[in-house]
């Protein structure tokens, strides 16, 4: 893949480029946590967004996808988000080098990858994240790492205008091989976790769906939970997050029965995310297994942010005693579910998934085998 795109830029600009990347990640769980200044247990995976960049010498950044096979190009001086277009998300991270101070010059860029797109896997949040190393390397910038989290995060929400949390973003630039990262997005304090799973492993079933109402919908549950935190403050001052409002505390607020749902999930979820890095320190798999399925059922139930492809998958799961756990992963309305599997029986239980699925769907299922690896960086 390197060498493709390498050669692919090279017969587009006729120069060597420097090649980077930035990977996609899975979260194991703590999913719409990061936004609640929560914990989530993410880990960057060997698929990745690859980019190669040289300087031109132009005021003009022209840019190709390989995967798209189209061009563009925006002048380095005056330009402004291209909703729903690949090239905001690469002009986004742009924007706020400039606004940090970075001169950013003139550049030619070639980019594509294996990360599946709307797979739930941040296929965007690589990309953003592959640009600023990129960029920080090509001008020798030295942007910190997590100063380059913070940039790709602000460019999804100023420039893809999706209110993102900071978990995507933090995993594929701070992703360690054989490690999670347990991460508290409020203070940003964050420990490697060893991922270990002995006789099990983490296999991805790509539902191949992605719903239209998964922006919007994030967007919305954004502000059901803010709606709770403004209610909660005026009973508790102290309290800044959903982190910091108990059970108790909930059920005194006077918000609609939505908000309270939803608020309830996230408030579960944050305890179940230091459950589960509990029992998985332990080397207890199936209680940990237990948590993500404890998972799915608040994300579909009560987040109401699965779907009935996700449910289906899970169900199948949970029927199954060969996957400790299975969960939808990431924003929801489609993508993946993230399953813990027996080595033994994949080839057995892919099978069976990829049948019933075509049966009740009419469409093929997708599988990633995936284990955590390193996080952005640059090749050769
Ligand atoms: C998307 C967002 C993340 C996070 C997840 C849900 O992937 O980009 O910040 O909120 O959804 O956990």
């Amino acid at each position: 893949m390197y060498q493709e795109i390498k050669n692919i830029f090279q017969v587009h600009f006729d120069q060597e480029p420097l090649l980077v990347y930035s990977p996609g990640r899975i979260n194991l769980i703590g999913e719409h946590t990061d936004y609640n200044g929560g914990f989530v247990l993410p880990a960057a995976i060997d698929k990745k967004m690859v980019v190669a960049i040289a300087e031109n010498g132009l005021k003009t950044c022209r840019i190709y996808s390989v995967d798209f096979k189209e061009e563009f190009a925006f002048e380095i001086e005056s330009f402004s988000p291209k909703p729903s277009h690949w090239a905001t998300y690469i002009m986004g991270v742009v924007a706020q080098l400039q606004q940090a101070g970075y001169p950013v010059r003139g550049f030619d860029m070639v980019f594509g990858g294996d990360i599946p797109v709307g797979a739930g896997l941040s296929s965007s949040a690589a990309l953003e994240c592959a640009v600023g190393y990129g960029l920080s390397a090509l001008f020798d910038f030295e942007i910190p790492r997590i100063s380059l989290v913070h940039y790709a995060q602000k460019a999804e929400h100023t420039f893809a205008g999706v209110q993102c949390g900071i978990m995507d973003q933090f995993a594929s630039v701070m992703g360690k091989k054989d490690y999670a990262i347990r991460l508290d997005c409020r203070t940003l304090k964050f420990e490697y976790f060893p991922i270990d799973l002995g006789d099990y492993q983490l296999m991805l079933i790509d539902t191949k769906v992605k719903h239209s109402l998964s922006e919007s919908a994030y967007n919305t549950r954004r502000e059901e939970c803010e709606a709770g935190v403004k209610a909660a403050q005026k009973i508790d001052l102290a309290v800044r997050d959903l982190r910091d409002v108990s059970l108790e505390l909930l059920e005194r607020l006077e918000v609609s029965d939505v908000v309270k749902t939803r608020c309830k999930y996230v408030i579960e979820e944050n305890q179940r995310v230091l459950d589960a890095c509990e029992a998985l320190s332990k080397g207890d798999l199936e209680s940990f297994g237990k948590s993500v399925f404890a998972s799915h059922q608040g994300l579909s139930q009560e987040y109401e942010v699965s779907c009935k492809e996700l449910d289906f998958l899970v169900d199948y799961a949970k029927n199954e005693s060969e996957i400790l756990g299975a969960r939808m992963m990431g924003g929801g309305f489609g993508g993946c579910t993230i399953n813990i599997v027996n080595k033994a029986h994949v080839d057995r239980i892919k099978k069976e998934v990829r049948q019933q699925y075509q049966a009740l769907f009419g469409r093929n299922p997708e599988f990633y085998l995936v284990s955590p690896e390193e996080g952005s960086g640059r090749i050769g």
